[in-house]
């Protein structure tokens, strides 16, 4: 049972909260570092083989890109999009220019010469017209479901077909409410706050509009949307009904209340998102009510679930958080959840072919025969790397027929070999170890025990993989592994060959012809992060003279050239410098050639971000700055100055002559 007042907060060293205080790891992830990995199976170990991936790079060297051409239908109902990112593929463009920046632990934000950045929006500024302003001295639940909610993580642009228009689709992953309510009783959280954190959770649709060269937001538009830990959501795909996904509140099993901790997310080519539940776990408490016996608890506890109380308490206020009352309750968290975000009264789908874990990203591809691939990281010590590939077709002709797309493929797990080849093992019941014999009894048991039949599969124990993402011009597949404290010496392998990995690195994946649907691939590592002057820091070969450190990368993307965006999660307790985002090279002579472009402030991750489709705007999600301290006595007072620092995405763009692409 975890006894949440003697959490060993020294054992996050490398974690994201490590060195700002323990509240990212106690807020974001329910102090999950402070554990003992949920794996408990045997790695697949090798000896340490730190060096062995550099002459792997050749094997990478695969065919020129063969990807489907969708072709932007700019419908009014949102478009069919081109690839994974948004924004247009253009091919290798001009380099990465900009003069780095330098990294710094400064409360502001620090954007390169002849670059400027202000506050698009802020925690609790108003989506609707019934919404209030922003009151730190008098917040309620009503309120906070029609303001924009707290943590902002994950940013997705998806035009309009009204030039100079989008919508910005942004994740609200979790809640700090010592930095939401001036005074805080941390032992007795009230019954408003606690729902007022429930409608701070979920995702908003935000219009936003330019003008003159300048991005911001309409407050009143008839686009925006809110969705909170509590709006209706529907349960598709092989495991909606299932016995374990039944409670007393919904005896059908496929429909739920809200979403929790949606992390990263993806665009899909058919113009909806593919926002991820992560740290779903947190939420729930007292696992040790249910007797041992009981097979359902080995699946919360391979999640872990908390033992006894929650660290946020809210089982004192709503049943369904309490496993001695609502055993069944997690079962419908852990998945990736499918948003319309071009229609505000469209009911998202959690789709539970693509597994249940704690979901980080999803990044989509379309592969050459039409099928489409989904890239996932399952963030966790020692979890793994999954892909899903649809059964049936993208229509890039009509974005409708898509709706269900995600409800039939193939789930398959990673398992990266020593001499840099790999392998997508399928995770279908009846397959391999996944039978009856073993005690898989449908698909539906696989997608909800995938973390159990992953380990069945002899998936490879990652170092935490975050983000995943399609480079859209080389078509290879970029893989971040934040960080593994926990990893020892005997515990290295080629694809995560550090102990002790406080940095974290990037794989770098290419799929046999370059296809998503393929189950071999080669791989190679991109880079290991930290400090330059580290004998075990490798930037792609780059000379590291000069260059900065990195620590601890978590989001992905790229710009229209193929040049890779790096977001960082943890910088302050590795590098002790703030979380940064970091712009470098894939490709020809500047390839490693890494430089940090945005830093964010004090106690803040620079979560997640994404490009405009002209590249001409990066939009940089600031969260939880001044986190690690209280509102009471904040280490940032980002954005407006007061003691009540407020999570907001942040708009960068080029200010002086010529190019206005970000970067160039
Ligand atoms: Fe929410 Fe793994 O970062
Ligand atoms: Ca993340
Ligand atoms: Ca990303």
């Amino acid at each position: 049972m975890r006894d949440t007042k003697t959490i060993p907060i020294l054992d996050t060293a490398g974690c994201a909260g490590f060195g700002a205080g323990a509240a990212t790891c106690r807020w974001k992830c329910g102090s999950q570092c402070a554990y003992p990995a949920p794996n408990p199976t045997p790695g697949d170990t090798f000896a340490g083989v730190l060096r062995r991936f550099a002459g792997r790079r050749a094997l990478l060297k695969s065919a020129a890109a063969a990807g489907v051409a969708l072709v932007a239908a700019g419908a009014a109902t949102g478009p069919v999009r081109a690839e994974t990112g948004g924004a247009g593929v253009q091919g290798p463009g001009p380099t990465l220019d900009f003069q780095p920046i330098t990294l710094n632990t400064e409360d502001r934000i620090t954007v390169p010469p002849g670059y400027t950045s202000r506050p698009l929006i802020r925690w609790g500024d108003p989506l609707f017209d019934d919404a209030p302003p922003f009151n730190p001295d008098f917040q309620t639940a009503t309120a906070q479901a029609r303001q924009f909610g707290y943590n902002n993580d994950s940013i997705g642009f998806f035009a309009l077909p009204v030039a100079e228009r989008a919508l910005l689709v942004v994740n609200h992953e979790y809640t700090n409410p010592e930095l939401m309510f001036p005074g805080y009783d941390d032992a007795n959280p009230t019954a408003e706050q606690v729902d007022l954190e429930l409608a701070a959770h979920g995702i908003s649709v935000v219009e936003i509009v330019r003008t003159r060269g300048e991005w911001s937001y309409v407050a009143s538009s008839r686009s925006n949307r809110r969705m909170t830990a509590e709006t209706p959501i529907t349960i598709t795909g092989p495991a909606a009904g299932h016995p374990w996904l039944q409670t007393s509140e919904d005896s059908s099993g496929t429909a739920v209340r809200g979403m929790l901790n949606n992390c990263s997310a993806g665009k899909t080519p058919w113009g909806t998102v593919l926002t991820c539940e992560e740290n779903f776990n947190q939420y729930f408490a007292n696992t040790d009510a249910m007797p041992d016996s009981d097979p359902r608890k080995t699946v919360h506890t391979r999640l872990g679930l908390p033992g006894g109380a929650s660290e946020r308490k809210w089982e004192r206020f709503h049943k369904r958080f309490d496993l001695a009352r609502e055993p069944n309750e997690p079962f419908r968290f852990g998945w990736v959840v499918e948003i319309d975000p071009y229609d505000p009264s469209s009911t998202a789908r959690k789709r539970t072919a693509l597994g249940r874990f704690k979901h980080e990203a999803a990044s989509i591809v379309v592969a050459p025969d039409g099928r489409a691939g989904v890239y996932m990281g399952d963030d966790e010590r020692f979890d793994y790397v999954y892909k899903f590939v649809t059964a049936g077709r993208v229509n890039v002709s009509d974005r409708t027929a898509n709706r269900d797309l995600l409800d039939s493929g193939t789930l398959y797990v990673a398992r990266f070999h020593d001499d840099g080849t790999g392998d997508w093992i399928p995770l279908v019941h009846g397959r391999g170890p996944l039978t009856e014999a073993n005690g898989f009894t449908s698909q539906a048991d696989v997608l909800i025990r995938t973390r159990l039949a992953a380990d069945a599969a002899g998936a490879t124990k990652m170092d935490r993989p975050e983000d995943i993402e399609v480079n859209p011009v080389n078509r290879r597949v970029y893989m971040a592994m934040t960080n593994n404290t926990r990893r020892t010496a005997a515990q290295v392998d080629a694809a995560n060959p550090r102990a002790n990995n406080r940095d974290g690195h990037i794989i770098e994946l290419a799929e046999n012809g370059d296809d998503a649907t393929a189950t071999h691939f080669t791989w190679s590592i991109f880079m290991l992060c930290g400090e330059p002057e580290s004998e075990t820091s490798y930037f792609a070969g780059y000379a590291k003279t000069g260059l900065q450190p990195i620590s601890s990368p978590d989001n992905l993307i790229f710009d229209r050239a193929g040049n890779l965006w790096i977001f960082t999660d943890g910088q302050p307790g590795t590098i002790k410098k703030n979380d940064a985002v970091f712009a470098v090279a894939v490709e020809g002579p500047e390839r490693g050639n890494l430089k940090p472009f945005l830093s964010g402030v004090p106690g803040a991750e620079t979560a997640a971000g994404d490009l405009s489709d002209d590249n001409e705007a990066l939009f940089v999600s600031i969260q939880h700055p001044a986190e690690g301290r209280t509102a009471n006595n904040p280490v940032s007072t980002f954005p407006d100055g007061t003691n009540v620092p407020r999570p907001s995405v942040v708009v960068a763009w080029k200010t002086g002559l010529g190019s206005k692409v970000i970067g160039t």
